[in-house]
């Protein structure tokens, strides 16, 4: 059995460039691994199959798909059964189904001894989704077209975070928030790219900055609950609220260890959990593999 910690993502700033011929939209992200986890055990099996300590609701269940397309496009390989223990909340714009997907591909092909190529399970991940094959990396890396055109950025300090993600179901949301989207929430990119550039030469970023999202205007419109939350979040904590993905989670950027422990605190005290779940987290910089195997 394969025992692998697949994590959650912040996206550190998010523009959306514009629609493109086939039918997605350009962006520039800076993905960034936390430390919240789904852990995911992969079993040779007589069957392959996926087991969830979950019901995945209207979330697609993408290390079923994973699972399928890894078996088809190499039949050879040991059926396998995927456990699936979530602790990442699901559609909540912190790419949970995405990274389950990524660690069935990754913990399937080191059962088999590795028989698949690095550019094969890129191929794989991105039929999975969009945001799959940054989890194959992991760490901190800017994403370019779809999302799959990654550059793995040095992270020389860890970045801390507080992510709050409001109790809001939007069915397949995904698609829904992209489709919100109008020529106005488009940008140019720059404001990522020189981010990028920042964490290129080794300097960190600011907790006091506001990260561009070109899904915070639809999130908020759609749901005016979630630009109160923001408020008050920001009212209690001092600090800019950004948003995670697509949304609804939201995050505070922290300077250090004690400081995401006062504002986690201070949001715990602050904010009723029927509205929202808190978690503090960290940056996670190795790839699943080499940092979360568990042979
Ligand atoms: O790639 P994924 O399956 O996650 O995308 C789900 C939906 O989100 C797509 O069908 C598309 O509508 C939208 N999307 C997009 N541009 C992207 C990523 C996703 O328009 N870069």
């Amino acid at each position: 059995m394969i025992t692998l910690l697949a994590p959650a993502k912040l996206n550190l700033g998010l523009e959306i460039l514009g629609r493109r011929p086939d039918g997605y939209h350009e962006l520039r992200t800076i993905f960034c691994a936390v430390s919240l986890f789904d852990t995911v055990s992969i079993t040779s099996c007589a069957e392959s199959r996926v087991v969830c300590d979950c019901t995945f609701g209207s979330t697609p269940n993408l290390a079923q798909i994973a699972l399928e397309r890894v078996r088809a496009a190499a039949p050879s390989l040991p059926h396998a059964r995927i456990s699936i223990v979530k602790k990442i909340p699901a559609s909540a714009g912190l790419g949970g189904a995405s990274s389950d997907a990524a660690a069935t591909l990754l913990g399937i092909n080191r059962l088999a001894g590795l028989p698949m190529s690095p550019e094969s399970l890129a191929t794989l991940a991105l039929e999975c989704g969009s945001d799959v094959p940054f989890f194959l990396h992991s760490g901190v890396a800017l994403g370019k077209g779809r999302g799959e055109d990654i550059t793995p950025l040095p992270s020389h300090s860890p970045i801390h975070a507080v992510i709050i993600t409001p109790h809001v179901i939007i069915p397949d949301k995904t698609r829904t928030m992209y489709a919100q989207l109008r020529a106005e929430d488009w940008t140019t990119g720059t404001d990522v790219e020189s981010l990028a550039a920042r964490l290129m030469r080794g300097e960190s970023l600011s907790p006091t900055q506001q990260l561009p999202n070109a899904f915070r205007r639809p999130l908020y419109d759609l749901f005016p609950a979630v630009r109160t939350l923001a408020g008050r979040i920001e009212e209690c904590c001092g600090a800019p609220v950004q948003v995670s993905g697509a949304g609804p989670s939201l995050f505070v950027l922290c300077s250090d260890v004690a400081h995401a422990l006062h504002v986690q605190h201070a949001l715990r005290a602050t904010i009723n959990r029927d509205i929202a779940s808190v978690h503090r987290v960290r940056s996670v910089m190795a790839t699943l593999l080499s940092e979360s195997l568990d042979v």
